[in-house]
């Protein structure tokens, strides 16, 4: 019988959006506050889902330190107090913008690949403060 298993995160991390191939004056319609120069912050909260069975010696559905590696390593090294503009190159000038959305794709991807075996994600959330998050639900 599959269960889940949430586990959460946190880091800071700036980000702008900006298309290059727009004006300013259409960047500034439609992005606001979120396209001025050279970018603003936000403490983001990470959490994930995973699901699997659970090993019966351990109880675990994942080694919880595993888990933590993989998101450490795989994520948070990569966006912890940086500017996802800059540091991330899906995220660089004329590729995605870094909303939420976006960056819970990313992170999902990131996360993935790296599970053990028999263990797979189910949920990616990417709060920038209590009031917006992005979900990607998986199977
Ligand atoms: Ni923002």
């Amino acid at each position: 019988m599959p269960i889940r298993l949430e586990r959460s995160y946190r880091f800071s991390a700036a980000h702008r959006y900006v298309r290059p191939d727009w004006s300013d004056d259409e960047n500034r319609a439609r992005f606001g506050k979120c396209w001025i120069a050279p970018g603003h912050g936000h403490n983001y909260r990470l959490t994930v889902t995973v699901v699997g069975e659970i090993d019966a010696p351990t109880g675990f559905v994942v080694d919880l330190g595993v888990l933590d590696a993989i998101v450490r390593e795989r994520v948070l090294e990569r966006v912890d107090h940086q500017h996802l503009n800059h540091a991330i190159a899906e995220f660089a000038p004329g590729g995605q913008i870094p909303t939420s959305e976006n960056l819970a794709l990313w992170i999902r991807d990131r996360v993935s690949s790296a599970l053990p075996a028999g263990v797979r994600l189910a949920m990616v959330r990417v709060a920038e403060d209590d009031d917006l998050a992005a979900i990607w639900m998986g199977e």
